[in-house]
């Protein structure tokens, strides 16, 4: 695997393992910023499928879905990820869809399913951890292993990002402090109020077994992934 194999928006889907599936897409933040954001499929042991942070799926692109398996579940996993929810409910009326929590409030216009919490695993017969990181009333994000493929789902606390063809964008990243390295997103360390639960809830994500993170931003750890979780919560003194 190459870093260009996955950097800014190769088309289609790419084929991790034979668990996970992943699809990158590039859209404008705020109408300017390019940005790389990421959905990943799971296929689960009775070969349906679920998926994590939705983006736009071509015609093609649902058929190979479809191919793989049936998806029936879908997961907004934290409140700023939601973007593209219509669309995919549009492609996929029957699946179950689950809100990260007060991202229903944001929402009214969305019905979502359920909302997630730590007994949702039970629906995805019992393949998943969940955790629910409650930052503040304005950020809540899930945290989610998938063990059989040992992989910890992480949206927006971490970032991964690598050089792109925008040099300005890289540029960016740079003042931003996240540019070459996996590290925490500084606006989200902000949105962080009580430290000590977090320190806690990450204490315990410490001592699952996984090792390659998958994040909505920037480029996949596929080994050594929890030292590299580790390492980016410097700021919880873990
Ligand atoms: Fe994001």
């Amino acid at each position: 695997m190459t870093e260009a194999t996955w950097l800014w928006g190769k088309p289609g889907w790419q084929h991790l393992n034979p668990h996970v599936w992943m699809k990158d897409h590039e859209f404008r933040f705020v109408g300017l910023v390019p940005l790389l954001t990421r959905m990943a499929v799971v296929r689960l042991a009775d070969h349906s499928l679920w998926a994590w942070s939705a983006v736009p799926l071509t015609d093609r692109e649902v058929k190979e879905l479809n191919e793989w398996g049936q998806l029936k579940f879908v997961i907004a996993p934290n409140v700023f990820h939601h973007f593209f929810l219509g669309p995919m409910k549009q492609k996929y009326p029957k699946a179950i869809f689950y809100a990260t929590p007060g991202l229903e409030k944001r929402r009214k216009d969305f019905k979502f399913d359920r909302i997630a919490s730590i007994e949702t695993p039970q629906d995805w017969q019992n393949e998943f951890e969940l955790r629910i990181l409650r930052g503040s009333r304005f950020y809540t994000e899930c945290l989610i292993l998938h063990k059989p493929s040992r992989t910890l789902f992480v949206v927006d606390m971490l970032f991964h990002q690598k050089e792109c063809r925008h040099p300005w964008i890289n540029l960016a990243w740079k003042a931003y402090g996240v540019l070459n390295k996996v590290t925490s997103s500084p606006i989200c360390r902000r949105l962080v109020w009580n430290r000590a639960e977090a320190r806690k809830l990450f204490q315990e994500i410490l001592t699952w077994d996984f090792e390659t993170l998958i994040m909505s931003h920037g480029e996949i750890v596929q080994n050594g992934g929890k030292e590299k979780l580790r390492e980016a919560l410097w700021w919880l003194k873990i």
